[in-house]
């Protein structure tokens, strides 16, 4: 029986599940779990049988490798492993340490008895990919620990440690030391005792007033999840528990699930489930490439990024020496770090002792010799390439041999500052996003010259300081900025055509964006943008854009750092408010310019600024500076407030279909061309959508 092993301990079974690292219930488990159940009940010296994880963990459910495989649906189903549990004529006893999550706990619902020891993580998280629990997960729970606690888990998909349902039905004992010979020895205990093959299925659930709770939680949690339809599926099916006999309940749960994983929304969250997974691997750094140790890290600048990105290595206790080039600077960058962690104090997210321990791993210095023991230094100086050029020959001599040099720059070429080096090989971009401390982006420049460990090590350290990282090859602006360039500016052009800033937002944040172009610029400052702006302006003298934009700077209006941009903003405030002066300068564009407005729906809005998203993420995969579709995805879900439930925008282009996507492409072109160059699909695009396929 691969999958699981089956040994006898007097006159106890014990079933062992053995498919590392989670015992994920793959199709070999599930036969394993059946045959042995089987053999079990065929041997009359057997009297009782426990099943337990191999490893740290009972189960973290089903085995994510055989998604979308025939082997996740083969028989023996989970069902059917369930069924057969429940009809089993000798106790079952489930022994449960670590991971017990989604079908690893039915599982564990389904045995007649359940022991744990303290610590064990217990959860149904089956909703954060869009569906539910559908092996009786949500008839089983409530049944065992309450309706009420029973919904939180199922609609939250939190995780609770094992000692917490103390004083509920899901556990009978508590165990403590070993978990493999205390579940023995409670089986013993069942056997002699003559207790009787408990069924979660059998428990009668009282609930007085049980319409009224279950209204009143679809009212909260249809709030908070209008764009998931799984969270409230959650409590239908919960309701179901309370209001139906248990057969009739499990066939609403089946019916519900089979439902959810069609949605759009559940198949964007387990596309960004995977695609987070598939970023994390680069296709010729196989794993087991060599990884450098990284014990100490150095910054270099204490602004803006230098500060955020120096808080990631400090929360995860390594040490960060921190260089300025002036004792003012240093001593503003340090103090707005302690800033930042005072008001997680205040916050309730962190305390007092552990900024003290935090501050503590934080060398400030302004000589470059003390980055000498540095096993990495991350370069985050002003945005010029002699500035750049400076800190990299600097760091050639100081850095210790075989140390990483890493670039946050944003726009500027990584081959060219891998040059100032005497050691291209241990040069890499690592492009954070603001605020450092807080998105979740970490975009990995692999430049030409890059080394594999070098590569691997960061993707480590990635995970160490809990980012998501994505590969991009060295271009203008990498995947993220280069994509965003081409969607601000054709909601710029919907400005210059009769839309206004405040609708152009409006229409993206409704369709599911966390901020439309216009609030994002006058965040990120509209000079930075105007910068950019001016310079592609001369290196792509093909690509029209809007002179809006120009106006807006000329006034100096650079967003919220100004008081002003394409909103304004009252002191102290960040709401952005409609601004006559801005519909002024619009109106006198468009004069100036001889165009007529006319009428923009919400929809054409939408269309124009994701398919210049997806139009250059197209060209950016076809280059191959993205790896794959996926990667691109991840990095609008993860650094720019893509709507998750969207899947990314190369996702949502699979979903609309390749082909619409260009038709639409092709209407835009004629209402406006001067602009039919820039919808041009790129040939990526194009062929896809000839041949009807897909780029996920
Ligand atoms: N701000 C953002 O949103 C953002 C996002 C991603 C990447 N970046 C990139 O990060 C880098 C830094 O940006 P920022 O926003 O933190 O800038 P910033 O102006 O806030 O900080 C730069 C710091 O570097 C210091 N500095 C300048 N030259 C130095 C030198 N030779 N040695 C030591 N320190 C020096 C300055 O005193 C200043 O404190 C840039 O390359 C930028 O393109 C910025």
């Amino acid at each position: 029986m691969s999958g699981t092993e089956y040994q006898r301990q007097g006159a106890v079974a014990v079933i062992t599940l053995n498919n590392p690292p989670v015992n994920g219930l793959g199709h070999a488990v599930r036969s394993g779990i059946a045959e042995g159940l089987d053999q079990a009940q065929a041997d009359n010296n057997v009297k009782a049988i426990v099943i337990i994880g191999g490893g740290k963990n009972f189960s973290g459910g089903a085995d994510i490798r055989e998604f979308n495989t025939p082997k996740a649906s083969a028989e023996p189903t989970l069902h059917q492993v369930i069924a057969g549990l429940e009809e089993c004529s000798k106790p079952v006893i489930a022994a449960v340490a670590g991971a017990c999550m989604g079908g690893g706990l039915e599982l564990a619902l389904g045995c007649h008895y359940r022991v744990a020891v303290s610590g064990a993580q217990i959860a149904l998280p089956e909703v954060k990919l869009g569906i539910l629990p559908g092996a009786g997960g949500t008839q089983r729970l409530p049944r065992l620990v309450g309706v009420e606690q029973a919904l939180n888990m199922i609609v939250s998909g939190a995780i609770v440690p094992s000692e917490q349902f103390k004083g509920t039905a899901l556990f009978d004992e508590m165990i403590d030391g070993d978990l493999s010979k205390g579940a023995v020895v409670f089986a013993g205990k069942v056997v002699a005792e003559n207790r009787p093959l408990k069924r979660a299925r059998d428990i009668k659930i009282d609930y007085p007033n049980a319409e009224g709770f279950f209204q009143f939680a679809r009212n909260s949690v249809q709030a908070v999840s209008k764009n998931f339809p799984a969270p409230l599926k959650c409590v239908d099916a919960v309701a179901a528990a309370v209001a139906k006999p248990f057969d009739e309940g499990l066939r609403t749960e089946r019916e519900f699930f089979d439902y959810l994983v069609q949605t759009p929304e559940s198949k964007a969250l387990r596309h960004a489930f995977f695609a987070e997974r598939a970023s994390a691997k680069i296709t010729d750094v196989p794993d087991g490439t060599p990884i450098r140790g990284i014990k100490k890290v150095a910054m270099i600048g204490a602004g803006t990024m230098g500060g955020g990105i120096s808080m990631n290595f400090l929360n995860a206790g390594v040490p960060v020496t921190i260089l300025e080039m002036k004792q003012e600077a240093l001593d503003k960058g340090v103090a707005t770090i302690r800033k930042n962690y005072e008001n997680s104090i205040k916050k309730g997210k962190l305390k007092p002792e552990q900024l003290e321990a935090r501050m503590g791993l934080l060398t400030p210095t302004l000589r470059y010799d003390d980055l000498k023991d540095a096993d990495l230094v991350i370069e985050a100086v002003f945005e010029e390439m002699n500035v750049k050029e400076g800190v990299f020959k600097k760091l050639d001599d100081v850095a210790k041999p075989g140390a990483i040099l890493a670039t946050n720059t944003s726009t500027l070429d990584v081959n060219r500052i891998a040059a100032f080096t005497q050691r291209p090989q241990d040069v890499v971009g690592t492009h954070f996003f603001s605020p450092a401390n807080v998105m979740r982006l970490l975009e990995v420049v692999r430049g030409d010259k890059t080394g594999k460990d070098v590569l691997a090590t960061i993707m480590k350290l990635a995970r160490t300081i809990k980012k998501i990282a994505v590969v991009s090859g060295v271009c203008d602006g990498f995947i993220g900025n280069r994509m965003i360039e081409h969607y601000s500016r054709q909601a710029t052009l919907l400005v210059e055509a009769g839309a206004l800033p405040g609708q152009v937002d409006k229409a993206l944040e409704k369709w599911g964006m966390a901020m439309g172009p216009f609030r994002m610029s006058d965040l990120a400052g509209n000079d930075i943008w105007w910068a950019i702006s001016k310079r592609h302006a001369k290196e792509r003298p093909d690509i029209i854009s809007s002179g809006i934009g120009d106006r807006i700077c000329e006034m100096g209006r650079f967003g919220q750092k100004t008081g002003s941009g394409w909103y304004r903003y009252e002191a102290g405030k960040r709401d952005a408010i409609p601004d006559p002066v801005v519909e002024d300068v619009i109106v006198k564009y468009r004069k100036d310019k001889g165009i007529t407005p006319r009428k923009i729906g919400d929809d054409e809005i939408v269309q124009r600024c994701i398919y210049a998203l997806v139009n250059e993420g197209a060209r950016i995969l076809e280059e191959g500076i993205a790896q794959r579709a996926s990667d691109i995805d991840m990095v609008y879900l993860s650094g720019y407030g893509f709507p998750l439930f969207r899947g990314g925008p190369m996702f949502y282009a699979d979903t609309v279909g390749l082909y619409s996507v260009t038709h639409s492409m092709k209407r835009f072109a004629a209402v406006n061309p001067a602009d039919a160059g820039f919808w041009e699909p790129a040939p990526l695009l194009a062929k896809l959508a000839s041949e009807g396929k897909t780029f996920n």
